[in-house]
This record gives structure tokens, C-alpha cells and sequence, in this order.
């Protein structure tokens, strides 16, 4: 018998089973929710200048599923990615054909705050949950009830860092942020923290999200001689403006450089040289991060990606697709969309940066923010933890 009719065989009997099942008693739609795939439409930018984002959020989704299996609650996990390019428009017409035409039961990915922005009214209307594993603006969550952030929440990052420099002898900062939505929050919230502790912010300095030249900017901080310069700018622009800092000699200057972990963004950190050594910056992930089960994710996530560091998109990735996991054994494989954001809220569980969980009112998700230090181990630059914060949950919503 040849392979083909092996096949067609097998092929004509499990149709068969599906059939004498859905006639002896089962409803057809419970024969058929069964076999059913649960599609998660995964939306980022693979190409265009956020395209480190896509590499590492990517590599996140697809090691949870190497790690955990494709199986959950007896439903298959069916991941389609899609490239928006960065661009807003595009992920809200991606977004609108997967819950159409696509048929998905999740959306998944959003790299940077405007692509979540634009597709929130969508998850709402389709009633499909939306799992931000990037995006950090605070006000993302709450631009629909089915959002649930897997990444961080800019205020996390810049109100601890803010806090820290003011109780470590830093007495005057510039702000360096990008000019765009989380940008202008780190800013603001660095300077809440900083000066409540008793520090002075003698110059706000803002840089477009297009095409970045910081060498007027660094002059500026260079003329302002701060103690600190708190910088943001977005995974995988880290590089470039280290490059800049250094060529402008601010790395000489006796200016401090801290911020969050997005200028030492794991995935460049080696390749930015010495520069690096010595900046403080404040975040929910470190590739160095402390920990078996991060131990265990580095190793199996470099082996899979070419040496790649996983950086704190990749676990904002992992963890998503982890959240769903967890929702979908919470309702026993139910993955209609009103049933599994409400499985979503309240959620806990072990990630690679420690303890996280998804506060029920806010959807937003709860941390660990670590103080790092870059530093050489074995001849690699290395985030390395000096002090924890635990279960930080987003400041801005408290602050409400
Ligand atoms: C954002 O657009 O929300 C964003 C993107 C990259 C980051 C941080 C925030 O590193």
C-alpha cells in the first residue's frame, strides 16, 4: 500500500470518528471546539527600524512554546505572526483581518505604544483579548478592557531609577527621553521621584523618535554639567546613542549615565564596548539575572537564536504566551474571548525575571524592579542586580 492511501485511509477515519461522535450525543460545535486550534495572531515589527523588538519578542513566543509544548487544556496552540513594520496603520489592518477573516482568539506582540494605541478599539470590539508583551506607556491598558500587559510599565522603571539616584548622592540630572508617549512618561516620572527625594532636574531635553541625532542634545548636557543624565530611548536604539555618548567624550565628562534598562538593552550590551561599564539603569529583566529558571532560558534561548541575549522583550514574549497558557488551563481549553480575559485577571506565576502577576483590576502586570550595574563577567558586559524592588505594580495607576 502506498504512503498516499496510508494516508487517505487515516485521513477518511478520523472524519469519520468526528462524525459518529458529533451524531452519538456530543453537540457538533463541542466535536468541533475540540479539534479546533486556538490561533494567537502575533503582530510585530520583523522589519523597519524596530526590528530588534520583532527578533527577540519572536524568539520569546517561540521558546515558551519549545519549553512547554503546543498542546494546552487539549487544544493546539497555532501561532501566525504577522510584520507590521513598525507602522501604526498597518497593525490596526492586520489586527482587523486576523479577528475577521483570520479567526484568531488572541492578539498578541504591539512593539511600541502607538501600534498598541491604534489597534485597542479593535480588541474591544471583537471582544478578543489582546496581550501587550512590549508597549509600556501606562494609559495602554486602559484603552480596552480586553488588554493584559506581559512587558512593563514605563513608571516602573523611571520613579525607582528616580528614587535611587536621589538616595545615592546625585543632586542634579538632565532628562534625555525620546519625544513620544513613554518617553515623556519616563521623563515625568523620573522627575517626580527625583525631586520628591530632594534632587533638582535643571533641563528636560527631548529627541524625535525618527531618525535620532543626540550629538546637540549631549552638548547640551555636556554644557548643563548635571550629575546624572537619565536617559530613555527605545530597544534597539541603545546602541546608537551609546556610540554618540562616547564620540561627544560624556563618558569622560564625570556625568553620571542611568535610566532604564532600554539604553543597555541586552541584545547590543557587548557590542557597545566600555562605555557601557559602570551605567546604572533600572528594569524588570537582566539577561544576568539571578536565577535557575533564567539560567535555564538564556542557555536554550541563545542555542536557538544564533547566540542572540534575550532581552526584556524576549521575556515579555515568553511570558505572554505563558499568560494564555495559564488562561486556557484556568477554562479547561474555553477560549472564548470574554471567558479567558477574565481567566487572565489575577494570574501568577515563575517567570525568568522573578515572580509576576497580572493585577485583576488594572490588567496590568506586577514586578520585581532591579537596580543593575553594567559590569564585565568572563569578558562580557553584563547588567548585573544591585538592589530589588519587589512587586512593583505601575505608579501611575496607583497614583489614580
Ligand atoms: C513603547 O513604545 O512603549 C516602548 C518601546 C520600546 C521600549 C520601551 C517602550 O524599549
Amino acid at each position: 500500500m502506498t504512503m498516499t492511501r496510508l494516508r487517505f485511509m487515516a485521513l477518511a477515519a478520523s472524519l469519520s470518528l468526528g462524525v459518529a461522535l458529533a451524531a452519538g450525543g456530543l453537540p457538533q460545535s463541542a466535536a468541533a471546539a475540540a479539534d479546533r486550534a486556538v490561533k494567537i495572531g502575533l503582530i510585530l515589527p520583523i522589519t523597519g527600524p524596530f526590528a530588534s523588538t520583532g527578533a527577540e519578542e519572536l524568539a520569546g513566543v517561540k521558546q515558551y512554546m519549545a519549553d512547554h509544548g503546543k498542546t494546552v487544556a487539549g487544544r493546539t496552540i497555532e501561532l501566525v505572526v504577522k510584520d507590521d513594520t513598525g507602522s501604526p496603520n498597518e497593525t490596526k489592518r492586520i489586527a482587523q483581518e486576523l479577528v475577521t477573516s483570520g479567526g484568531v482568539n488572541v492578539l498578541m506582540g504591539f512593539g511600541l505604544t502607538p501600534l498598541a494605541f491604534a489597534t485597542a478599539p479593535i480588541a474591544t470590539q471583537a471582544k478578543v483579548p489582546m496581550v501587550v508583551t512590549a508597549a509600556a506607556t501606562s494609559s495602554v491598558t486602559e484603552k480596552s478592557p480586553y488588554i493584559v500587559r506581559t512587558s512593563f510599565v514605563t513608571p516602573q522603571g523611571a520613579y525607582t531609577m528616580g528614587d535611587w539616584a536621589a538616595k545615592n548622592g546625585m543632586k542634579s540630572a538632565v532628562t534625555l527621553v525620546t519625544d513620544y508617549a513613554p518617553g515623556i512618561e519616563e521623563q515625568d516620572w523620573f522627575v517626580k521621584a527625583f525631586e520628591t527625594g530632594g534632587g533638582k532636574v535643571v533641563e528636560q531635553l527631548k529627541v524625535p523618535l525618527k531618525n535620532p541625532d543626540f550629538a546637540p542634545f549631549l552638548q547640551r548636557v555636556a554644557d548643563d554639567k548635571p550629575d546624572a543624565v537619565f536617559v530613555f530611548v527605545p530597544a534597539g536604539v541603545g546602541a546608537q546613542f551609546m556610540k554618540q555618548f562616547r564620540e561627544r567624550g560624556l563618558d569622560k565628562s564625570g556625568i553620571r549615565l542611568i535610566g532604564t534598562g532600554d539604553i543597555v538593552d541586552d541584545q547590543f550590551l557587548n557590542s557597545m564596548g566600555d562605555v557601557a561599564l559602570g551605567v546604572v539603569t533600572a528594569r524588570d529583566y537582566t539577561a544576568a539575572h539571578d536565577s535557575e529558571i533564567n539560567r535555564k532560558f538564556v542557555k536554550a534561548f541563545e542555542a536557538a537564536n544564533d547566540g542572540m541575549r534575550p532581552n526584556f522583550m524576549a521575556v515579555g514574549g515568553y511570558d505572554g504566551m505563558a499568560l494564555v497558557y495559564h488562561a486556557l488551563e484556568k477554562t479547561k481549553g474555553d477560549a472564548s474571548g470574554p471567558k479567558l480575559i477574565e481567566a487572565m485577571k489575577g494570574l501568577s506565576w515563575e517567570s525568568p525575571r522573578g515572580p509576576i502577576s497580572i493585577d485583576p483590576k488594572t490588567r496590568d502586570i506586577v514586578q520585581n524592579i532591579y537596580i543593575n550595574k553594567v559590569e564585565k563577567k568572563d569578558g562580557q558586559l553584563y547588567s548585573v542586580t544591585m538592589d530589588t524592588v519587589k512587586a512593583v505594580k505601575d505608579p501611575a495607576k496607583a497614583a489614580k
